[in-house]
């Protein structure tokens, strides 16, 4: 699946954002190694501190699911071109490799790309002992 493709399916996916305190909607499309893409978006609470962003929720999809091994995500909001917050990145780190792509943009035409270690260096992560363990668990 292309950037561009990923990307639409963000952008349709925001259209579900539930953004009613800050009306900042995110859509996210995450695509997994075997190229199945779980849609994730931004769910605000009243107490603010219980929101959950799109690209977590997109992660808790595909998790809750059995999928844990992903190539790309692409982020869409009803401002532009966002990248994601550090808790999301931490929250990519636990799944992804260095490699792993963050697309954004202010629409289809403008995507941005880059790779997690570009925006989480020096995260932190178990050791490959517990990875493997997280593999089984
Ligand atoms: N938000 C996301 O969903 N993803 C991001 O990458 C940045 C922020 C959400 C959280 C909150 O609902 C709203 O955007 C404003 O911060």
């Amino acid at each position: 699946m292309t950037d561009k493709e990923l990307f639409k399916l963000a952008l349709k996916a925001k259209d579900k954002a539930y953004a009613p305190f800050s009306k900042f909607a995110v859509g996210a499309a995450l695509l997994s190694e075997d190229g199945e893409v779980f849609l994730g978006v931004n769910v605000e609470n009243s107490s603010y501190g219980a929101t959950i962003c799109a690209e977590r929720s997109a992660f808790v999809q595909a998790v809750s699911k059995g999928v844990r091994a992903f190539s790309k995500i692409a982020v869409a909001t009803s401002q532009g071109e966002a990248w994601p917050c550090g808790i999301c990145r931490q929250f990519m780190k636990e799944f992804c490799d260095d490699s792993f792509e963050i697309i954004s943009g202010s629409d289809e035409e403008h995507l941005v790309t880059h790779t997690l270690l570009e925006l989480l260096p020096l995260g932190f992560k178990l050791d490959d002992e517990c990875n493997q363990i997280k593999g089984k668990v």
